[in-house]
């Protein structure tokens, strides 16, 4: 195309596109290429924004190393991540959320009933429940990673003080789908805010902070991958995650308790636990995979 204007420049990326191009690939840039110069014809973007867009763009790629993706972190506060989570999680099973930059492999292995609390200092809570199919069957054979914050709101590979896997285990749900562990309460903590992210939630009166959570990963044969979090009911910062990751469903609640009573026999840490304590009682619901 010749002579290109603004209302048919849409039309003329299209066109550029061969006809072999891969359908999902054309269809997601026409409408990805679309929405992008609708936006600009709608704010009447100026040089000077479109030329500050693409210094956020750089300074991200500037900061970003392998332990740290600026990319990623600009996706999950713009509510990008979230929103990708939503649009793939299905009406039958427990919502995912955000991964998060602080999952690493090889966490050790943890029977049920493990205690991960060890040294940690902070309250102790015992969190479990069962794995289920979306009627309401145990899943057999479901595994669960677990990472968490200590009680100084920081992840172990975020803190030289921790052990290199503190408050991180990998967990074989029993043949009922059951998972059990003592650990610590998890504190709420703030994004990395230090780049260019960090600019962008100043510049519009955001904060950093994210509710406490713990995080798993839920997976079965049969059963679709299940990357979540959960949050406390009572945590400042539910309604304000600076990332979007809180749905409703994944909200729970500590339960005070006074008394060893009705503690499963299988606690690890049933002989040293020290009142008060807490309890989490979360079910996952895993979708079947699609055959
Ligand atoms: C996290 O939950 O670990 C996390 C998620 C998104 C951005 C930063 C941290
Ligand atoms: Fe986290």
């Amino acid at each position: 195309m010749r002579t290109v204007s603004k209302d048919n420049i849409t039309q003329a990326f299209l066109n550029y596109c061969s006809q072999d191009t891969d359908p999902r690939l054309k269809f997601v840039l026409e409408k990805l290429v679309h929405h992008l110069h609708d936006f600009v014809r709608e704010t009447d973007l100026t040089h000077d924004e479109w030329r500050k867009g693409l210094e956020l763009l750089y300074a991200a790629g500037e900061i970003s190393t392998p332990e740290r993706n600026e990319f990623v972190l600009f996706s999950d506060v713009l509510g990008l991540s979230s929103l990708v989570d939503m649009v793939n999680s299905p009406e039958d099973g427990t919502p995912s959320s955000v991964l998060g930059p602080f999952h690493v492999l090889g966490a050790p292995e943890a029977a049920v009933g493990a205690d991960l609390k060890g040294d940690n200092e902070g309250k102790t809570v015992v969190v479990g429940g069962r794995v289920l199919t979306p009627d309401g069957q145990p899943v057999v054979g479901a595994e669960l990673e677990i990472w968490q914050t200590a009680d100084n709101g920081l992840y172990s590979n975020q803190d030289a003080a921790q052990p290199e896997y503190n408050l991180r285990s990998h967990m074989n749900a029993d043949d009922d789908g059951r998972y059990l562990f003592s650990t610590v309460r998890p504190a709420p903590y703030t994004v990395p805010d230090d780049g260019p992210v960090g600019e962008l939630l100043r510049a519009t009166g955001r904060h950093p902070w994210r509710p406490s959570h713990l995080h798993f990963i839920v997976t079965a044969p049969g059963f679709r991958s299940l990357v979540t979090e959960v949050f406390p009911s009572d945590d400042p910062y539910l309604d304000e995650d600076a990332v979007f990751g809180v749905r409703e469903k994944l909200v729970m609640e500590y339960q005070e308790r006074t008394s060893l009573d009705g503690l499963p026999d299988d606690l690890e840490i049933r002989d040293r636990l020290t009142l008060p304590y807490y309890v989490v009682d979360f079910d996952f619901v895993l979708a079947r995979a699609e055959t």
